[in-house]
């Protein structure tokens, strides 16, 4: 009787461990893609993982859906640790009904969702799902929000991200998009709201579902997606990484590893910007030159490529790093390298991640595009993000830093702890041509050879404002230094700044122009 009833239990497991059967299994990994707990075998520490709610079975019981039972409802929930930390994770299988969302699916993921709040913890979604699990209705639909619900809450108070590793349609799409981080593999996974037979229907466009929302539509266009993986593994890999520079939650710091100092000088750092303001440079060698070896993970980095954001470590510390990129559009700031930047400031704000913003900045972008897409409302996102920021900011000028771009960048007034330039700053208005051009036009039109005036001029207003010292002289740089001296600089003053403490004032919370 007492083994009969250990079998039983063991053939539930067993079938449980199965999903939606060999059949299915051979489907999804003749796509390419692994199983859900396959999935999660390769995210957590070996023997890690634990599950819950391995027997769950829906309830539904129209279009004979009472005689379709598969333990577990098509998603595997549970924890475990990553190397050692603990996190939640739910991972969707596809090989039960399409990894669709019922009701009973929805419960499971809101169940591990609220441990994870209560305990602090980070949560993981492995998504691959066909939607709304379309035989239960409204039931269905009420489990999204009810998950939709729980990200919203959960969001600053744990890390919460999200992998896109199949199909992900309907409401599939708005967990992930609440969450701090998505990731996509390429060829197997996509995102829409909407698919492309209803974007037919509706729209008359031919799209493939890769175009309309593929790994590469999502990376580079709509910047839905911060990075993108080769395949499941890739994912994997990745996830594991973007965790190792986040805390557990927003009361915790981020671990710091262990550092031993012994290069502190970097010389690589002279020789990058170009003797002339207008040669473009690339910034990621800047970042390079100034963080710990090979810790530099930049995220979104095929999305608004004048701006580049990435985590990485300096002496051990996790930093995020914001940074104008002059071998794109010269670094300009427009709408989408503004939400790009923006979004990732408050990442970082939320769960103590000290920032790091090096600045070579002509400006915003003009022009009818911009302005109708909002240039005004979406550059305030990046002011907003940067000036209710409590963590530790430095800042760090290399070349230009102009005009409105000047203070959005992290500037000392708008509450940057420690601003640094480099003696090839230029912080002004505008560049010399473009001031001389206004100011003078009448002494410049009025000249017998205008081209020379203006030479003439530029250099003047070079002379005056093309360098660092105006801003230092007023305290608003608070040092002027070299290159190579950059990083043991930095070492310093993030290790000043780590025990910061900034209230922003009694609020229920802002209004970031949206
Ligand atoms: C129930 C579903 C399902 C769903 C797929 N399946 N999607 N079952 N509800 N939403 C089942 C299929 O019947 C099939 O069952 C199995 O999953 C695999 O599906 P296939 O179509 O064979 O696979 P594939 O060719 O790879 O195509 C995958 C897919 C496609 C692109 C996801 O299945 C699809 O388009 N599904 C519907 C997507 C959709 O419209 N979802 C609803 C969105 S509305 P068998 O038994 O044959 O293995 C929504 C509203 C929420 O989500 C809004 C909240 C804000």
């Amino acid at each position: 009787m007492h083994e009969k009833k250990i079998e039983l239990l063991q053939s539930k497991q067993e079938k449980a461990k199965l999903g939606g059967g060999e059949n299915r299994i051979e489907k999804q990994h003749a796509k390419g893609k692994l199983t859900a707990r396959e999935r999660v075998h390769f995210l957590l520490d070996d023997g890690s993982f634990e599950e819950i709610g391995m027997l769950v079975m829906h309830r539904s019981t129209d279009f004979g859906m009472e005689k379709q039972q598969f333990l577990g409802d098509g998603v595997v929930t549970g924890y475990g640790t990553i190397d050692g930390r603990p996190v939640y994770v739910f991972a969707q299988d596809f090989t039960v009904f399409g990894g669709s969302l019922s009701e009973t699916h929805a419960e499971k993921i809101c169940k591990i969702m609220d441990l994870a709040m209560k305990n602090g913890i980070p949560v993981i979604g492995l998504n691959d799902s066909g939607g709304a699990r379309i035989q239960e209705g409204v039931k269905s639909l009420g489990g999204y929000a009810d998950i939709f619900y729980r990200n919203t809450l959960a969001s600053g108070v744990i890390p919460q991200i999200s992998a896109i590793m199949g199909p992900c349609a309907g409401g599939a799409v708005y967990s992930p998009a609440i969450t701090d981080f998505i990731l996509m593999v390429e060829d197997t996974s996509y995102m829409f709201v909407t698919g492309p037979n209803v974007v037919k229907t509706v729209t008359n466009e031919e799209v493939t579902s890769e175009e309309l929302g593929g790994a590469s539509a999502h990376s580079t266009k709509s910047g839905v997606t911060h990075l993108t993986a080769a395949n499941d593994i890739d994912c994997i890999e990745k996830i594991k990484r973007l965790l190792s520079y986040m805390p557990q939650n927003c009361e915790e710091k981020p671990a710091k590893l262990a550092y031993d100092i012994k290069e502190e000088f970097r010389e690589q750092l002279s020789g990058i910007v170009p003797e002339s303001a207008n040669q473009p440079y690339d910034m990621r060698e800047v970042i390079e030159g100034i963080v710990d070896e090979d810790s530099f993970m930049e995220i979104h980095p095929d999305y608004a490529e004048n701006i580049v954001v990435g985590f990485s470590r300096i002496a051990g510390r996790s930093v995020g790093i914001v940074a104008n990129q002059p071998i794109s559009m010269a670094g300009v700031l427009d709408v989408d390298s503004s939400k790009k930047g923006a979004r990732f400031v408050r990442f970082c704000d939320c769960f103590n991640i000290p920032l790091l913003v090096l600045v070579d900045v002509p400006g915003f972008l003009p022009g009818t595009d911009q302005e109708w897409n909002a240039i005004i409302t979406n550059g305030a996102k990046l002011l907003y993000a940067f000036s209710e920021a409590t963590v530790p900011r430095i800042t760090l000028i290399t070349r230009k830093a102009y005009g409105g771009a000047y203070d959005v960048m992290n500037s000392k007034h708008i509450g940057a702890d420690m601003n640094y330039a480099w003696p090839t700053a230029e912080i002004a208005v505008m560049g010399a041509k473009g001031a001389s051009e206004i100011i003078f036009r009448k002494e410049i039109k009025a000249a017998d050879d205008p081209e020379a005036k203006l030479k003439e001029k530029e250099a003047e207003y070079a002379e005056k404002f093309a360098h660092p010292y105006r801003a230092a002289a007023r305290g608003f740089i608070d040092e002027v230094i070299l290159p190579k001296d950059t990083r043991r600089k930095l070492i310093k003053s993030f290790a000043m700044l780590e025990n910061k403490v900034d209230k922003l004032p009694k609020k229920k919370h802002g209004n970031i122009p949206m």
